[in-house]
């Protein structure tokens, strides 16, 4: 089967950043060419720049065993130390590095130098409990300050993170815990979520409870319990404890210790293709240099003025990297929010950027497009004059997204950055430097200074410009995972097995460059269609149906067919004032046609279902696998992912 995506879509609006902006950037064109003329020395610039090494490094990178990379291998140091003692010993310790803001509207500040005090006392609580170098700690807590806390106290002890999403169930919970091996869970009673408190202490309960099974062995032996809900919890004598015991009675003395550069910082869940979640590891120094080096750059960040969001939750990566390590890294002052965008009003996360004056907004183009859906006139509402550069990730944003969320967020001036990563690559990779690049909406345009990426052929060759491949990383990089967690074998065969030759990284996404060298993402490999021998985009025919005026959101999906292989089959949710003055049939209509005439006929929808939700993950992402059950009217597979397991029988209903 070809590898060949084929692209049809054309998008040529470009946005250069506007003079004003341009005066003011760090960003610098002489990073390409540094970086294009020695790319290693390039690395070793960054990790000596941007961080503190206990113990100097003298080799960059160690590429003899690969896919097993060693970054800055006989350096050693320590990531809590750089988040934060030394910028208190720089002086900075009265920054605000955390605004917390929690949904019911309770508030606190906290300073680089309170912070380190709170790491250094969680810390010691932490070795007191039998925590030392390389032990693993599961953290399950919603969006509070003891979230990065715990995180950089176990970076401290050389000890390794895994942090579970909040809204993880007691039994994802159970097995991220086994298969880690957690000697100690972190946790709290209970967040506020949608205006409620939702209880967490319960399903840790739940997840430690009978392990008589065969194979089957406790490894945790505490737990320490933050109060945040007030919420009544069931208490376990002897393992249970409660943070607001011994925390602020610990001791705030606490020598962060070296730690060689690989040793391992955390132990990240994602779910694969196949059942068991992959714990996908990252190390300390090349993790915290990329880190940090792209949230400076991507981000145009001047951390004695911004006001940094990112609305991730600090259950997934980009929780890590960009609200974790690489803000704290670069000593800037955040926001962090504890909870969901409508609660209690819709314009709420408009509010916090007015009274924060945040400058610098990082989210995702799902929660843009469900903005979209309600409409222009709730955040036309607040003041978001402060923002200056917007970045989406997790999903291809589609020009339509992106130039609402440059017109109606960013008052048509704030540059966007579209950042193309993953779990596994640790940090960001591809995406435009807000202060140089042109944008293009729906672009995430080029790698970064000091990364190597590729769209080629099944073969692993160059494509065309113009033409659709495969997204390759062609060269090691410092953040990029080390491992899958108990499991090096899985780690080749899914990322290195593909392009062994060529000693490529298979990220797994189709992509195609433009004429420009631009790339574009076009989705999952897996969720691409074969129409009539063509090899369609998903991502390219949602971004046309979300660019006509009565799409709030698209999914599509290839569903078998007899005469065409598979034909194109559209889910689609409408905004709420087309609903009322169309039929659904009339606008299934309207939208066949409109596809067909902005790409072509080849990827006109057969069937376009007009639904009122979609499925997804927790993290936002489109659960296509569902869809196509759906389309090929087929029983609905495994839902237990999804973040409201209900919807698929509503969809099925809408179909039928
Ligand atoms: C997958 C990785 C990166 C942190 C959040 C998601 C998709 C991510 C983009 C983007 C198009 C994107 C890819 C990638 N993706 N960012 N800017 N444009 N697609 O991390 O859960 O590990 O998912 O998300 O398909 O492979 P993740």
């Amino acid at each position: 089967m070809s590898s060949q995506i084929d692209h049809l879509l054309n998008e040529s609006r470009q946005f250069p950043p506007s003079p004003e902006f341009v005066a003011q950037t760090i960003d610098d064109p002489a990073l390409y060419e540094r970086a294009a003329a020695d790319r290693e020395g390039f690395w070793g610039e960054q990790a000596r720049e941007l961080l503190h090494w206990h113990k100097p490094f003298t080799e960059v990178l160690d590429w003899t065993n690969p896919p097993f990379a060693k970054w800055f291998g006989d350096g050693e140091l320590n990531v809590a130390y750089n988040c934060l003692d030394r910028h208190v010993e720089a002086g900075i310790g009265d920054r605000v590095a955390i605004h917390w803001e929690g949904e019911p509207g309770d508030s606190r500040s906290i300073t680089y130098a309170e912070l380190t005090d709170e790491v250094k006392r969680t810390a010691n609580v932490l070795a007191g409990l039998g925590v030392g170098h390389g032990d693993r700690v599961a953290i399950y807590l919603p969006m509070i300050p003891e979230a990065v806390i715990s995180m950089l106290a176990v970076a401290r002890l050389g000890a390794i993170h895994s942090v579970v999403f909040g809204g993880f169930s007691a039994d994802s919970l159970r097995s991220r815990i086994d298969d880690a091996g957690a000697k100690v869970v972190i946790t709290a009673d209970g967040g506020y979520r949608k205006g409620k408190v939702s209880a967490l202490k319960p399903a840790v309960d739940q997840s430690l409870a009978d392990r008589n099974g065969e194979g089957e062995q406790q490894t945790v032996e505490h737990v320490l319990v933050v109060k945040r809900g007030g919420n009544d919890v069931d208490w376990t004598e002897g393992r249970d404890i409660w943070w607001h015991d011994v925390v602020p009675a610990a001791s705030a003395d606490h020598e962060a210790q070296a730690f060689p550069s690989e040793n391992p910082l955390y132990i990240l869940y994602t779910s694969g293709t196949t059942g068991k979640p992959k714990g996908i590891l990252h190390t300390s120094g090349g993790y915290l240099t990329q880190a940090a080096y792209t949230h400076k750059y991507v981000f145009d960040l001047h951390p004695e003025t911004d006001v940094y969001w990112c609305t991730a939750d600090i259950g997934w990566v980009t929780g890590h990297s960009y609200v974790a390590y690489g803000p704290l890294a670069n000593g800037a002052t955040q926001l962090m929010y504890e909870g969901t965008p409508e609660t209690p009003h819709p314009g709420r996360w408009w509010e916090l950027i007015q009274k924060y004056g945040v400058t610098i907004l990082y989210t995702a183009p799902t929660a843009i497009r469900s903005f979209m859906k309600i409409g222009r006139q709730v955040p036309n509402e607040f003041d978001l004059s402060s923002l200056r550069v917007l970045g989406s990730v997790g999903e291809p944003i589609n020009p339509e997204a992106w130039m609402w969320y440059r017109e109606v967020i960013g008052g048509g001036k704030a540059p966007i950055v579209d950042t193309w990563w993953q779990t596994e690559t640790g940090g960001i990779m591809v995406s435009p430097l807000p202060g140089i690049t042109a944008a293009k909406p729906g672009s995430a345009q080029v790698p970064l200074p000091g990364i190597s990426i590729d769209v080629v052929d099944e073969q692993g060759k160059e494509v065309e410009s113009g033409n659709g491949g495969l997204l390759a990383i062609t060269k090691p990089w410092p953040a990029m995972l080390r491992g899958v967690w108990g499991d090096p074998e899985r780690f080749k065969e899914t990322y290195w097995e593909k392009f062994e030759e060529q000693g490529f990284y298979f990220a797994g996404d189709g992509a195609r460059l433009d004429e420009d060298g631009d790339l574009w993402l076009l989705g999952r490999v897996d969720d691409v269609m074969h129409v009539s021998g063509h090899r369609l985009s998903t991502a390219e025919i949602e971004s046309s149906l979300v660019a006509h005026e009565a799409t709030a959101e698209a999914a599509v999906v290839g569903a078998s067919d007899e005469t065409t292989g598979q034909a194109v089959v559209a889910f689609v949710i409408l905004k709420e004032s087309f609903l009322a003055e169309h039929t659904p049939e009339g606008l299934a209509t309207q939208l066949r046609g409109w596809v067909g005439e902005q790409i072509g006929p080849i990827a006109r929808p057969r069937d376009v279902y007009i639904v009122g939700e979609l499925p997804k993950t927790r993290s936002g992402k489109i659960m296509r696998r569902l869809l196509r059950d759906v389309a090929e009217g087929r029983e609905v597979g495994d839902t237990t992912t999804l973040a409201d397991t209900a919807v698929m029988s509503i969809i099925s209903a809408q179909v039928k």
